[in-house]
């Protein structure tokens, strides 16, 4: 039988604290699963007409939980997580490329486009101090911005280059869209 979620959850916040959150998903990221995976795709069905997903960045992909509803929703869709490939590949049979949050502070993702960034229970493990670039960043790749956390965090702030358009939420996990003030969303 599955652990209640709220088990699973504090064990993974014991283990953050006992091997850190690199650690963590260098040992178990081709085993990660998300426990609240209907929550993700209950919020990506109820937000599917306010969100492009053409050409959709799955930044930091884990083993494809936000992945696989683009894909079912007739979506294209492109994984980024240094820790999860083989979790990915298994699942989705793609590959996510091997890139961070630290590496898109340093510019990794410069000069690509995408139609919407997705980042599902992960942006606040990002190093706070590195947020404002990260973010600023991924303003001027895409037009627009999807949050899923159970947490208040991670906190954007307007000047970081993302508006914050509407927040939802399906039982305890948030969505919050947010617009580019650097890029035009084109057609739904
Ligand atoms: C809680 S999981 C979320 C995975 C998936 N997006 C989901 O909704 O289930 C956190 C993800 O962040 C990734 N991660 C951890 N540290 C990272 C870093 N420094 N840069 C980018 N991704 C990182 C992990 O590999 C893991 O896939």
């Amino acid at each position: 039988m599955a652990a209640p979620k709220g088990i699973m959850a504090e064990k993974i916040r014991v283990q953050y604290e006992n091997l850190g959150v690199t650690g963590f998903y260098q040992t178990h990221g081709a085993t990660y699963r998300n426990p609240h995976e209907k929550q993700i795709h209950a919020l990506l069905v109820q937000l599917a007409t306010q969100l492009n997903f053409s050409s959709v960045l799955d930044l930091a992909c884990g083993s494809g939980e936000v992945s696989s509803k683009i894909l079912e929703l007739g979506g294209n869709i492109s994984g980024i997580d240094p820790y999860t490939a083989d979790a990915y590949h298994q699942r989705l049979g793609l590959t996510a490329e091997a890139i961070s949050f630290e590496d898109i502070a340093n510019g990794a993702l410069v000069g690509r486009h995408y139609s919407l960034v997705i980042c599902s229970f992960a942006l606040h493990l990002a190093d706070t101090s590195r947020l404002p670039l990260i973010c600023y960043h991924l303003a001027n790749i895409s037009p627009q911005l999807l949050i899923l956390t159970p947490h208040k965090r991670p906190s954007i702030k307007p000047e970081w280059g993302w508006q914050l358009e509407t927040e939802t939420h399906f039982e305890r996990v948030k969505a919050r869209v947010y617009k580019s003030v650097y890029q035009e969303v084109t057609e739904l």
